[in-house]
């Protein structure tokens, strides 16, 4: 790994922490209160900022890697983003639900609809990376020149998904019921910060390939085959 990609990772932590503590602390008090909603920004927050950017990271330090060390490492990182989906999932729902206690219609706001793409995205990420690991036998069953792409397509989407949740965490904001004044510009700014460092990692060079690549084709197309 570059050493300046390798240098982000401390900022990236304290970030992705800093955020989501943040929010937790925000949010609790109404969550221990009984409120529905109080749910959607913290279990979104640890979802996108939390989990997935540490899963992000996960999969960016096994890029180097081959053989058993890189299938453990693949492992870990599908965990990760397993506790990512769980957490996304359950932050849909409660606004879903909370929509519906209150009679309210749905995805009618700018935040609703980029956060209904966003959640999509965030769905169809760890589908495309369960068929593209080996391990799980599926990735197999597609012809060998269909392999790469997928493996691509699956970085492209995981790639979207991060970048669109973090826009769409941004347009409801400041909220009274959430963050407002400076505590809230302080926690959008940390987010911005955030999103910034992790797309230098994605564009970054390692092992002389890109994680997040232009186009389909390219030497940052190809990665191990065996795995
Ligand atoms: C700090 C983080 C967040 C806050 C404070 C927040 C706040 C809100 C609020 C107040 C609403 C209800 C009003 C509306 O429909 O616009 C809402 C709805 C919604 N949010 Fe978020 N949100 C956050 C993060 C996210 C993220 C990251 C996503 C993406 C997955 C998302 C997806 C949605 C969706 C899809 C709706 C519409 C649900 C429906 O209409 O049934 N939100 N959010
Ligand atoms: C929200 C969920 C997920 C996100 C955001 C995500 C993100 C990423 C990213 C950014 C990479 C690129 C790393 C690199 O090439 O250096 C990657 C690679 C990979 N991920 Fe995921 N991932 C998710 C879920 C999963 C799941 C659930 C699995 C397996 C069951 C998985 C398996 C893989 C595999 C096999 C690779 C290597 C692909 C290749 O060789 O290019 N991912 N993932």
């Amino acid at each position: 790994m570059s050493s300046a990609i390798a240098a982000m990772q401390r900022p990236i932590q304290l970030l992705s922490v800093g955020c989501c503590v943040t929010m937790a602390l925000a949010m609790l008090p109404s969550a221990y209160q009984g409120t529905l909603f109080a749910w959607h920004p913290l279990m979104l927050s640890l979802g996108f900022l939390g989990f997935m950017t540490e899963g992000i990271m996960a999969a960016v330090r096994f890029r180097p890697n081959e053989g058993t060390t890189r299938v453990a490492a693949i492992t870990n990182h599908a965990l990760i983003q397993c506790a990512s989906t769980v957490c996304v999932c359950l932050g849909f729902y409660a606004i879903y639900a909370n929509k519906n206690l209150n009679g309210k219609p749905h995805f009618r706001s700018l935040h609703g609809k980029v956060g209904l793409v966003a959640f999509a995205l965030a769905l169809a990420s760890p589908a495309l990376g369960a068929l593209s690991f080996r391990r799980l036998g599926l990735i197999q069953k597609f012809p060998d020149s269909w392999q790469p792409r997928m493996k691509w397509l699956h970085r492209l989407i995981s790639a979207y998904a991060y970048v669109l949740g973090m826009v769409a965490m941004q347009l409801p904001l400041p909220h009274h019921a959430v963050l407002t004044g400076l505590a809230c510009l302080a926690w959008q700014a940390a987010v911005i910060a955030l999103g910034g460092c992790m797309l230098y990692v994605l564009r970054g060079r390692i092992s002389g390939r890109s994680v997040l690549p232009a186009s389909a084709s390219g030497p940052s197309f190809a990665t191990p085959k065996s795995l």
